[in-house]
């Protein structure tokens, strides 16, 4: 998959007051982004997710209670319908995209996710020089979000996404690179088991499969330093596909990370359109109804991972799948829905790409959910059904 650059949203909404430059805060008052981004509770005494459902059963297991396999593996059951907060913090500014606010995090977890993946560009904020300081406000503003998202009960993925320093320049960006992973790890050291850390989105180009082998295992020592406890998410290079599996090696003794992959296949039909990929417009019009082949494609392709996984007994977090909004309606929702059922027949957990952008579930301007879409990820959602759009809505955008 070749990726030329940022995917950046026109939508611009209003930016979101400043924060206080408290550290991360374990109890506090009124949870609220544009407040202080507080809580009311410890988080980990929260209930969380419905413990009796089958994806989230076994999630009370993301608990530094538990051993690390069993946290890992419950903690990827906290993981089990996730949607990504993409082009909101990971481009390099704010505002380039969606806004993060409370609603979003709020009506995320009122529609049925379990979880979001917090999309990051780190590198973007901050210094260049040693030590690399991360500029505090912005960590207020991330812890915001995280505290409001496990006050809400729902678990959170901190992803180091869009660093294209460590893909054009790995050698000489590395110090840099583990330096941010230092401060984040110090950071939210105290944070709940539900709060998890993913180390690199999509290695690509210079950071291949050997040089991300390196790199990744001197990240993991350095998190570990601060957080022996924490489960971490790492996925192979090239791009983070599933065919990168089989270059990942992981440090055999540590049984406390998840394995995550995405998936876009095939390119031509999530792809289309996406001004980001080199000649995409060449796409447009590529159907994707469910045909019996294009089923068998899909499920070979997962049970691979999921061969893989048994053989290296790692959880599977699918933390990327969606279809650009310039293919057409009816394929977006075949291919979903399609894509959803087998990560959830293989015991993957799952996060939609992505809320509020272009690829979207939800309308940043109307805040409604795009209800044929979500009925894809979340057929029983509460927010369908009685409360239901009309299908208008959802083909008018
Ligand atoms: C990657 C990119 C994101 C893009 C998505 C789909 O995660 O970081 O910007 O929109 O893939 O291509």
């Amino acid at each position: 998959m070749k990726k030329l650059c940022l995917a950046l949203s026109t939508v611009l909404i209003a930016a979101c007051s400043a924060m206080d430059s408290e550290r991360f805060a374990m109890e506090v008052d009124e949870p609220s982004l544009q407040s202080k981004g507080r809580l009311s509770a410890p988080l980990a005494e929260k209930e969380f997710l419905p413990p009796t459902h089958p994806l989230t059963a076994g999630a009370h297991a993301c608990s530094f209670d538990y051993p690390p396999q069993e946290r890992a593996a419950g903690c990827n059951r906290a993981l089990a319908r996730t949607i990504n907060f993409g082009d909101m913090l990971d481009t390099p500014t704010e505002g380039l995209g969606p806004v993060l606010s409370d609603e979003f995090i709020t009506l995320a977890k009122g529609a049925g996710f379990t979880a979001i993946r917090l999309t990051i560009r780190w590198d973007a904020r901050a210094d260049f020089k040693p030590p690399y300081t991360i500029d505090p406000d912005f960590f207020d503003r991330v812890d915001g979000a995280v505290k409001l998202a496990s006050a809400q009960g729902l678990a959170v993925v901190i992803d180091m996404h869009h660093y294209a320093a460590m893909n054009t320049a790995p050698k000489s960006e590395q110090q840099r690179f583990l330096a941010l992973w230092n401060q984040i790890a110090q950071h939210y050291r105290n944070a709940p088991a539900t709060v998890m850390f993913e180390l690199l989105n999509e290695p690509n180009l210079y950071l291949g499969r050997d040089m991300w082998q390196r790199v990744m295992s001197a990240a993991l020592r350095e998190i570990r330093a601060s957080n022996p406890d924490r489960t971490l998410i790492v996925g192979g290079a090239p791009w983070n596909t599933l065919a990168a599996l089989e270059q990942l090696h992981l440090p055999f003794d540590d049984r406390n990370l998840i394995v995550t992959f995405h998936y876009y296949d095939p390119i031509e039909v999530t792809h289309q359109g996406a001004e980001w990929v080199d000649g995409s417009d060449e796409w447009m019009g590529t159907a994707w109804r469910g045909s019996a082949a294009e089923r068998q494609a899909l499920k070979a392709d997962f049970a691979d991972v999921a061969q893989w996984a048994k053989v290296e007994r790692r959880p599977i977090f699918l933390g990327e799948f969606g279809v650009y909004s310039e293919a057409d309606d009816a394929t977006r929702l075949a291919w979903t829905k399609a894509v959803r059922e087998q990560a959830e027949a293989n015991g993957f957990s799952w996060a939609y790409w992505e809320l509020a952008s272009k690829f979207g579930v939800l309308d940043p301007w109307t805040l409604d959910w795009r209800e044929p879409l979500l009925q894809t990820l979340l057929p029983q959602s509460p927010v369908l059904g009685a409360n239901a759009r009309l299908y208008g809505r959802y083909d008018d955008r």
